[in-house]
């Protein structure tokens, strides 16, 4: 997502804060911007050398504070790039996270005479403090009410004019490292950025913020008790950093599982009240009331995750779906009727299949509602709603964490659709709600069992050839498991439906062909069991992903990797975090990049 980087000591601080978000590019952004005091404020939109060429020599000053911007609110723009400021440029800021309660704060602010220039959710912090120093006798002070009135997630570096020599940093839910020099301190959102200047650190808590000046630094918690914490030193190269200690993106990505699910609903599902909003919604909301048709179109993971949401969809809003490559859809006279609507769902929003879909929709008048994760992409520009799935960029080329993200922004889009057409009584829609909030303790139970799943990878890995199969939810995540393999491992994988195997898969079982079956304990979980039956009865091996507490399994298959035990509906979530660290492995173990699969690209914007 958006990287941060901040710097006080006695050295130039242009070079040093250019390189800083050199180091954090990897994250993916697409603006930047510093302000040095004594020098102000520059920005450009794209590459981080944009800003570079920007400032030429000019800007000169000792300390500062640098922002990658990977857009949530507002489109990539210098206007909204970080950092931003108050009405008299006194405060810059710069932020990473999302500011839940900003249109509501930014209203209040705008009564009393406040002028904001972008469309971001950081900037009312700006404000706010500018506002709360009228009333306060210190900086800290408007600093700490300040963040007492934020709802959200934030990692903010904050400068001032008021104190011009400190820097004030803050965490909640987004990651802020400070790097403890000599004479000289950092602050960053990862500790990529500051390892080549040292490896003395200091993790912020949630909830913690900090003073640092060029000699010194200080801690303290919301209350404005100061905390005493010394450095740690971290071993790691920067290339490890970058990967915050794993050895490749992917598996990173994988486990951030718990906070993407997190990170999706945030704003969207009130775990007090049990409601799901979904704000950006609203303005199509009345012709959702009303559609007939929905016909779901994208490309690879992002199609098996609209597969799944196929299955949610038809079964609690009961709108009739369909589900097309969007490579077939533009070119087939597909026919869009009145009460049409078209869903795309894409990571990058650039995918040019899913692009030319969306565009043969709208030019035959459907409503298009895009899952995205790429603000200011063409995709996100050419629909008439999106929801953004909030998780930051995907690096891996392979994707894991959207997947995650888009599933659960279709289970959120399932509860909010069957309410406004009233098709979803509030027994079930709180059942719902109830448990997808505890979908990211489950992923992370399923993520401690890494080493498991790896000796599991191991003892498969030198087969050729896999069958995946499973049935209704887990339908597609026997292709996305297949996928997944044959991405990153280059073995031959087919994802099937469990009821076909007899029509032309079981022919090519023997010993040699190993079945990945999805059989959770769920309505379809007898027929998977009669299926395992019979693989195992021509001699196919089997690797069964299986619900906790099951006994019956383990006595019929030759492994079995459980998972948590959810809602039906829901059961995709988990049974798809073993398929991705399982192929993980088995790529990994071939020796193989998995983070570059030979031939593939991230983002496929060509035919
Ligand atoms: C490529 C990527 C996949 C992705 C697909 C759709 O094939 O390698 O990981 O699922 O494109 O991409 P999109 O950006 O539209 O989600």
């Amino acid at each position: 997502m958006c990287g941060i980087f901040g710097y006080v000591g006695k050295r130039q601080a242009a070079p040093l804060l250019i390189d800083g978000l050199k180091a954090l590019e990897y994250r993916g952004y697409d603006s930047a911007g510093l302000y040095i005091v004594g020098a102000g404020c520059a920005k450009a939109v794209g590459q981080v050398k944009n800003l570079e060429t920007k400032l030429g020599d000019g800007f000169s000053g000792n300390t500062g504070l640098a922002h990658t911007r990977w857009a949530t609110h507002g489109v990539p723009s210098e206007v909204n790039s970080h950092p931003h400021s108050d009405c008299e440029q006194k405060i810059w800021l710069a932020h990473n996270g999302i500011i839940e309660n900003y249109n509501e704060l930014k209203e209040e602010l705008i009564s009393k005479g406040h002028k904001f220039v972008s469309a971001t959710d950081t900037e009312v912090v700006a404000h706010l403090i500018e506002e709360n120093i009228k009333s306060d006798s210190s900086f800290s002070e408007a600093l700490l009410k300040t963040l007492k009135a934020i709802r959200g997630t934030y990692g903010l570096v904050i400068s001032s004019v008021h104190e011009p020599e400190k820097i004030f940093v803050a965490r909640k839910g987004s990651p802020i490292v400070l790097g403890i020099g000599e004479g000289e301190n950092f602050v960053a959102s990862d500790p990529s950025a500051i390892v080549p200047h040292t490896k003395r650190v200091i993790y912020l808590n949630d909830g913690e913020w900090a003073i640092l000046t060029a000699g010194s630094y200080q801690l303290f918690d919301l209350e404005g008790t100061e905390i005493s914490r010394e450095p740690q030193t971290i071993e790691w190269s920067v290339e490890q950093t970058q990967k915050g200690g794993y050895d490749h993106f992917m598996m990173k990505e994988i486990v951030e599982g718990d906070n993407v699910i997190k990170n999706s609903l945030r704003g969207r599902l009130d775990e007090v009240s049990l409601e799901v909003k979904l704000p950006e919604l609203d303005s199509v909301a009345n012709q959702l009331k009303d559609i007939k048709r929905i016909i779901i179109t994208s490309c690879g993971t992002a199609l098996y995750s609209g597969m799944v949401g196929e299955y949610m969809i038809e079964e609690l809003a009961k709108v009739p779906v369909e589900i097309e490559y969007a490579s077939e859809f533009r070119y087939r006279s597909p026919i869009i009727e009145p009460g049409t609507m078209i869903m795309s769902i894409t990571q990058s929003g650039e995918t040019a299949d899913t692009l030319a879909a969306i565009r043969e929709a709208k030019r035959q008048g459907a409503l298009v509602v895009s899952i995205v994760n790429t603000v200011g992409s063409t995709i996100a520009r050419e629909s008439d709603a999106v929801m953004f799935n909030q998780i930051g960029p995907e690096i891996g080329v392979a994707s894991t964490k959207a997947f995650m993200s888009q599933v659960t922004l279709f289970a959120l889009f399932t509860l909010y659709l069957g309410k406004i057409r009233g098709t979803i009584n509030e027994e079930m829609y709180k059942k719902v709600v109830q448990e997808i909030i505890a979908l990211p303790d489950k992923i992370k139970s399923i993520l401690s069992r890494q080493e498991e799943i790896k000796l599991i990878a191991d003892k498969y890995s030198r087969f050729e050839d896999f069958l995946f199969m499973g049935r209704k939810y887990t339908f597609p995540i026997a292709f996305e498991g297949a996928l997944k393999l044959k991405e990153i491992s280059y073995v031959h994988a087919e994802g099937y439906g469990a009821g076909e195997m007899k029509h032309g898969p079981i022919a090519m079982i023997d010993e040699n062909f190993p079945t990945v079956a999805l059989a959770l304990s769920d309505a379809v979980y007898e027929k998977m069991v009669s299926n395992i039956e019979e693989i195992k009865a021509r001699s196919g091996k089997v690797l069964a992903i299986a619900t906790e507490g099951n006994t019956t399994l383990s006595n019929l298959a030759d492994d079995v990797i459980y998972v948590p035990e959810t809602i039906e509906m829901l059961e995709a979530l988990l049974a798809v975090v073993p398929l991705q660290i399982f192929a993980y492995y088995i790529g990994v173990g071939r020796g193989y990049n998995v983070d570059k699969p030979r031939n593939l690209a991230k983002s496929v914007t060509v035919e």
